[in-house]
């Protein structure tokens, strides 16, 4: 999907970027991204942060494991 129309620039390149780690200003930098118009801007931003690498992941477990208590 168009984020940015005025600079062409995708929701998947946005995300490729976030998760290399680059944030927002290097992103904009690098794509053009929210540097005319600026109505992309929030979309944009959300996205970054939506795929930062720093994101912590939740821990998964199979339905029925108990988590063992710590002595
Ligand atoms: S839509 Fe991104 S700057 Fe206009």
């Amino acid at each position: 999907m168009i984020v940015c129309v005025c600079r062409r620039v995708s929701d998947r390149e946005i995300a490729r970027h976030a998760r290399a780690g680059m944030d927002f200003d290097d992103i904009q930098f690098e794509l053009g991204v929210a540097t005319q118009c600026g109505q992309c801007e929030g979309c944009a931003r959300d996205i970054v942060s939506q795929c930062r690498p720093l994101q912590p992941m939740a821990a998964l477990s199979k339905a029925g494991d108990v988590p063992q208590a710590q002595a």
